[in-house]
């Protein structure tokens, strides 16, 4: 596999406000990477519309995903930011690969199972297919990075598999066709530091959702100081003082998620920030915990703010991004054409 080059890609869904668990699973890590890797960072409108979306809502969830990647630090010029359905590739490898994942392997994927719930035959087939278009976004750059939140593992696992099986059920084309023993890479996840699963502020066992019906529950990059807060005044605690050492936060889900929310903004580990606060009370590390919040959160909002303004730049990131993005899809997808056998 050493022949490929280091690239990264990664994705976010626009639907609905980012939050904080976006933000310290993802989002931080795609920018520290620019500074070693070429990276692509992606709004993945065609994977939102596996469930209903109001087509009004979805073009400015778009819009806002990128003004927050901008916010955060992402550096469209050297870099390429871009939403999916710009880059046709994404749909047509998704095709191909289709073809090579197997049935067995989809009825596995356990985020399908908890979305669909007991609604099973009454959901789209796109959000049964949605780990295949998901293997495609990365496969069709040929990818070798990708950094996510924890409860992507199962997924890049999946985009692992298809691609050895493509390497597999095609090699003797692509080695005939001088690509080495691989044509994919297997994509690697970054999975790492203090916050790959931030928790639901109003429930320790529950993970910080779009979706929760309590705002209260998560932390949107979009809330102002005042918002910001109040969450965290609120958020969910138990009776004892912090403990010293890490052992300490076993069976304390709560304190376990805010002292890892502290970590990762703070660029320490957990183990650090109980050296601090060990020993005290919740509510004098609650009050440091928002205004560490507040002064790494409130600069990205009132940026995201202030590009949301103008429209026409977002539009025209975007456009860019896409232009540049399909220039390396294309060169994947001729390849994958005479891979499989298509006249083109
Ligand atoms: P999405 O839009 O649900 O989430 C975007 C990113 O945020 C991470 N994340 C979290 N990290 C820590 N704690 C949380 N509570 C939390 N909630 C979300 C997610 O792990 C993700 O990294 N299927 C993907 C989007 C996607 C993609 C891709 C990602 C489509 N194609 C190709 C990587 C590569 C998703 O729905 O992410």
């Amino acid at each position: 596999m050493a022949h490929f080059k280091p690239r990264v890609f990664s994705g976010v869904q626009p639907t609905g406000n980012l939050h904080l668990g976006n933000y310290l699973g993802a989002i931080t890590k795609f920018v520290a990477l620019q500074e070693t890797h070429e990276c692509i960072y992606c709004v993945v409108d065609l994977h939102a519309i596996t469930v209903p979306q109001n087509p009004k809502e979805l073009r400015a969830s778009i819009r806002e995903v990128t003004a927050a990647f901008l916010a955060a630090g992402i550096d469209a010029k050297k870099h390429i930011v871009f939403n999916q359905s710009q880059v046709a590739e994404h749909a047509e490898l998704a095709w191909v690969l289709n073809c090579v994942a197997r049935l067995g392997w989809l009825n596995r994927m356990t985020q399908f199972k908890e979305k669909a719930g007991k609604d099973r035959e009454n959901v789209s087939v796109g959000l049964y297919d949605y780990p295949v278009l998901m293997a495609a976004d990365i496969l069709v750059y040929r990818a070798t990075h990708v950094p996510v939140g924890e409860d992507q593992k199962q997924h890049l696992e999946l985009a692992r598999d298809i691609a050895q099986k493509f390497n597999l059920d095609y090699g003797e084309e692509i080695d005939a066709l001088g690509h080495g023993e691989a044509f994919f890479p297997l994509p690697e996840p970054l999975i790492q530091g203090p916050a790959t699963r931030v928790m639901s502020l109003r429930d320790g066992t529950k993970k910080m959702s779009k979706s929760d019906t309590s705002d209260n529950s998560r932390i949107n990059l979009s809330d102002d100081a005042e918002a910001i807060a109040q969450k965290i005044r609120k958020a969910k605690t138990d009776p004892e003082p912090l403990p010293s050492e890490i052992e300490g936060l076993a069976q304390r889900p709560e304190a376990d998620n805010l002292v890892g929310i502290f970590a990762a903004l703070d660029n320490r580990t957990k183990a650090d920030v109980l050296r601090t606060f060990g020993g005290g009370n919740f509510s004098t590390f609650k009050s440091a915990l928002i205004d560490l919040t507040v002064a790494r959160l409130a600069p990205i909002g009132a940026a995201m703010t202030e590009l949301k303004r103008d429209q026409a730049y977002i539009d025209g990131v975007l456009a860019e991004g896409a232009a540049r993005a399909r220039a390396i899809a294309q060169e994947t997808m001729k390849s994958v054409k005479d891979i499989v056998g298509f006249v083109r």
